[in-house]
């Protein structure tokens, strides 16, 4: 089962979505689209029915409200209202990751399906050290057990990402995805990158995004994976290349043509050469 990102475009380059009940990390520096990101991905799940929860450490309920409005989503109103998008902002000076209030406020919205988001997870990390990793991973634990998480991870403008505080999320999350601003101007300025999908296949490469009014961001993929996606006819490969295979790799190579990602035919010509 996936868990639909609300981003347009985007599901596609993840095999269909993000997986159930896992942390994904935005990682991106300032205005790459991280809280309109995780504002989509809430939106899309409300949408749904489900519940969301949102962590943030930059707006209020009325921030994110605005923000909301800003962009043409009128309804998150009546999420609130409803209860079923409960927001609050928390002061990073008196909150750390493992904080009781902050885990019972995510407890609080939560129902095992729900849609949680920390905007953004590096005031609660700011000071980490590399012992304090079982911490994280323990919180990420909790998370998963909670709904399907969306962090955000401020990057660096320098670019040096080689801080605790950093590497310790992008190892211990389950996707990460990395947006860029370059300035280059239009069509690559902003540019999206899935860093790792653990679990599932995901695109590889730079996809340009744009973040429009009343939408949000749309990322331009779809058609370079159209393109790329790759017929390959197992049976008669087998046959070519005149090797015997055994069951549970046969249907293992058949998985992997149905599937029709991009190279699978080399691939599998090598599986099937180291077999000779
Ligand atoms: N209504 C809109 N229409 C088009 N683009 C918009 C709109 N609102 C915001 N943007 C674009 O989105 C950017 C901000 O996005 P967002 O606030 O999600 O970034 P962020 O990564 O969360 O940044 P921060 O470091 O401030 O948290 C703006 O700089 C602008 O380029
Ligand atoms: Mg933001």
């Amino acid at each position: 089962m996936r868990v639909e990102t609300g981003v347009f475009g985007l599901d596609s380059l993840l095999g269909g979505g993000l997986r159930k009940n896992t942390v994904t990390v935005i990682l991106g520096s300032t205005g790459t689209g991280k809280t309109i990101f995780t504002l989509q991905f809430l939106m899309k799940g409300l949408e749904k029915g489900e519940n969301g929860v949102y962590v943030s450490f930059d707006m209020d309920e009325k921030g994110v409200l605005d923000t909301a409005l800003s962009l043409g989503w009128e309804e998150v109103k009546d999420y609130i209202e409803e209860e079923r998008l409960k927001v609050r902002r928390f002061f990073a000076e008196n909150v750390s990751y493992l904080n009781n209030e902050l885990m019972s406020f995510i407890m609080s919205g939560s129902d095992g399906n729900s849609r949680i988001v920390i905007d953004s997870f590096t005031p609660l990390v700011s000071s980490l050290s590399y012992e304090m990793r079982n911490d994280v991973n323990w919180f990420f634990y909790k998370l998963r057990s909670l709904g399907t998480t969306v962090i955000t991870l401020e990057e660096p403008l320098s670019g040096n990402l080689d801080e605790p505080s950093v590497t310790i999320p992008l190892f211990l999350g389950d996707t990460v995805l990395q947006l860029k601003n370059i300035g280059y101007g239009e069509a690559f300025n902003r540019t999206l990158r899935i860093i790792k999908h653990r679990g599932s296949w995901h695109a590889e490469g730079v996809f340009p995004y744009r973040i429009l009014d009343g939408v949000g961001i749309v990322v331009e993929g779809v058609d370079y994976i159209e393109v790329r996606r790759e017929k390959v006819d197992i049976d008669s490969l087998i046959r070519k290349m005149g090797v015997k295979v055994p069951q549970d790799l046969y249907k293992k190579l058949k998985k992997m043509c149905d599937a029709g990602v991009a190279g699978t035919e080399e691939a599998i010509k090598t599986i099937l050469r180291s077999l000779k």
